[in-house]
């Protein structure tokens, strides 16, 4: 096997180093990670019902019955992103005798890597971590990168702490199980990665999205592979979201307001970063100098992820309040981040109003028109 394919992928944080370990059959290998991290009073797993239904046969496969893991597991729905979620999960690990010198094993989607994440950060004020993302979403997004948290009712995210893990082990095997609705929307991410940072990337998913879409073991693991390289390489250089981070919100502002003006009903997150790309993507046209025909590949790639819900019917206006009061806007400038070529993409700051206002006017036709029929937006 070609040792670039195999090779851990390092993150260098200000707050701690740790390697990502993607490949097909990375959990059947997790004892022998876990052991090279060092010696653990104990281990515990913390994980969903949905989460070990599906794949606890792999996870005992991978963390034995000799290291006596202590099973922790919790309703990972978002709506159970809360504090007595951690609440809960704390007293089960005082109940199981867990010491300073224990391991939390987060097994699951990005809910349980945010709270599994907060609690290992929080309990006995720090306790060592690995992350073991069982969506796409979490392996090439949530469980990079060190944010943790909660939600509050006031809003999502509203609690938590940068918090590294001392390993991830990413697992493509694991997102067999995975419903499709969760692995379209990971997809959206995925995306993201090639828009922004690599251009390669972007081609591959434009001659293989069929074998990816079909789950393809080589070709899911290539994606995923690059997309945490990418990732982990942005993360180290800009832990806390100054600068450079922000490429990462590609299609987000857009994507953020969608969801929020649906109140989260609607849209998956991806679905919702879908819509936002292909909005992105034409206000790049706009105002960035974005070629037509990188717009339109753009836009087609997407497409190709499967059928998005409608475009809710809300004014334009309305969506660029939701924007403004997005809790990551400063001084409730809009800031849009914008690709000018495949592979290469900043953050702008001066974008009119009426323009992002018109962009929201055409974008539901984006999935009935070809782009290079729109022209440009002068409504
Ligand atoms: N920390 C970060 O940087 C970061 C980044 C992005 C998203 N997030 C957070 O992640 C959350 C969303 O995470 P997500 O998209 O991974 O979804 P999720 O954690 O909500 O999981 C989606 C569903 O899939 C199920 N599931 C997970 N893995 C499975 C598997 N292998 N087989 C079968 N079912 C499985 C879960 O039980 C759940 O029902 C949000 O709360 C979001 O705020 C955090
Ligand atoms: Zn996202």
């Amino acid at each position: 096997m070609n040792s670039a394919k195999t090779k851990a992928i390092e993150v260098r944080a200000a707050s701690g180093n740790y390697s990502v370990v993607c490949r097909r059959g990375a959990m059947a290998q997790a004892q022998k990670a876990i052991a090279r991290l060092g010696k653990f009073s104990s281990v515990h797993i913390l994980s969903s019902p949905l989460v070990w239904n599906a794949l606890e046969k792999k996870i005992r496969g991978g963390i034995p019955a000799r290291l006596a893991p202590n099973v922790h597991l919790f309703d990972d729905a978002e709506s159970e992103k809360n504090l007595q979620s951690v609440e809960g999960l704390t007293q089960s690990l005082v109940g199981a005798g867990a010491d300073r010198g224990a391991l939390v094993v987060a097994i699951g989607g990005g809910v349980v890597g945010d709270v599994g994440g907060f609690v290992a950060a929080s309990y006995l004020r720090g306790v060592s971590l690995v992350h073991v993302p069982t969506t796409l979403v979490a392996q090439v997004d949530s469980a990079l990168g060190g944010k943790t948290g909660v939600n509050l009712p006031e809003g999502k995210n509203l609690v938590g702490a940068f918090y590294p893990p001392r390993l991830v082990l990413a697992d493509p095997e694991l997102l067999t199980t995975l419903p499709e609705r969760e692995f379209r929307g990971g997809l959206a991410e995925v995306i993201k990665y090639g828009v922004i940072a690599d251009a390669k990337l972007f081609l591959f998913l434009e001659k293989q999205m069929d074998a990816v879409l079909r789950r393809d073991a080589g070709a899911l693991e290539h994606v995923i592979r690059r997309s945490i390289a990418i990732k982990a390489q942005v993360v180290s250089k800009d832990e806390k979201e100054s600068g450079l981070r922000e490429i990462l919100n590609f299609g987000h502002t857009f994507g953020h307001a969608l969801e929020s003006v649906t109140r989260y009903s609607r849209f998956q997150h991806g679905e919702a970063v879908a819509w936002g790309m292909m909005c992105a993507a034409l206000l790049g046209h706009e105002v960035a100098g974005t070629p037509a025909d990188v717009v339109s590949r753009i836009v087609a790639l997407v497409r190709r992820m499967g059928p998005l819900p409608p475009w809710p019917d809300v004014k334009p206006a309305v969506l660029v309040s939701a924007m403004r009061s997005d809790k990551k806007v400063r001084n409730r400038k809009l800031r849009f981040v914008l690709a000018k070529k495949l592979g290469q993409a900043r953050t702008f700051d001066d974008v009119p109003e009426k323009t992002v206002e018109c962009i929201l006017r055409c974008a539901p036709q984006v999935f009935v028109k070809p782009v290079e029929t729109l022209g440009k937006c002068n409504d």
